[in-house]
């Protein structure tokens, strides 16, 4: 099994993602002695925004591109193959003005490439993904509580924005843990990391 985690908080010691992802990785590691790992913090080192060299190259067949096209997608290249290399994704994605942080969105920019995350037939217009056989976990926390049925339940694009970019190339199995009330009374925001920590730790020993 094949574990990829991927981390975008900015923060670092006092990241709840980052430390719930650090302890699902160690239980996971229990669990599956032969299990292998991988991190890419683009939190810490965000991948460059596509430019218009790059998006020339990548609308154009491989054996086309010039050597200036295939050193500006290069960067991009490697995070697709750790990407399809892995069968699990542990995601750290916080809650950044109700939906992703944009150095986890430029990292989205840079994976989904026609042909290489998806296909797209022209004729049909349909889509089809190419990132299967994978599940992924995101941990998601929040200063304020998205979850459906609460005020501010609509407002999470976090949710609705991760679960429709994996499906559209190809992951479908996805369990979000979210860890909302980070910014309310300590004895809330502590009760709401354990709950997550719960989840995760019994999720660890199976997945
Ligand atoms: C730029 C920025 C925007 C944020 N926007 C929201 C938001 O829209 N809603 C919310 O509930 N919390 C928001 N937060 C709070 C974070 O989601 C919260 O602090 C979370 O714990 C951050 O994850 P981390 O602990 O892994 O760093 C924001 C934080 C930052 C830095």
């Amino acid at each position: 099994m094949k574990l990829l985690e991927v981390q975008s908080s900015v923060r670092l010691e006092q990241s709840i993602s980052r430390t719930l992802s650090h302890e699902f990785i160690q239980t996971w590691q229990n669990f599956h002695a032969d299990g292998r790992y991988k991190q890419r913090d683009v939190g810490m080192n965000p991948p460059a925004h596509p430019t218009e060299l790059w998006t020339v190259a990548n609308y154009i067949p491989p054996d086309s591109r010039t050597p200036d096209m295939k050193t500006v997608l290069a960067d991009s290249e490697q995070l697709i193959e750790e990407l399809l290399w892995a069968d699990r994704l542990l995601l750290g994605v916080p809650m950044y003005n109700f939906s992703v942080p944009s150095t986890f969105k430029v990292y989205v920019d840079n994976i989904v490439r026609v042909n290489r995350t998806f296909t797209f037939d022209p004729t049909s217009f349909t889509f089809e993904g190419l990132a299967i056989n994978k599940k992924a976990l995101v941990i998601t926390p929040s200063a304020g509580n998205f979850a459906p049925n609460t005020p501010m339940g609509s407002m999470n694009f976090c949710e609705t924005y991760l679960r429709s970019i994996l499906g559209f190339i190809g992951i479908e199995d996805i369990t979000i843990i979210a860890v909302p009330n980070q910014f309310m009374p300590d004895e809330i925001r502590r009760q709401s990391i354990e709950q997550a920590r719960v989840k995760l730790m019994m999720i660890a020993a199976t997945w």
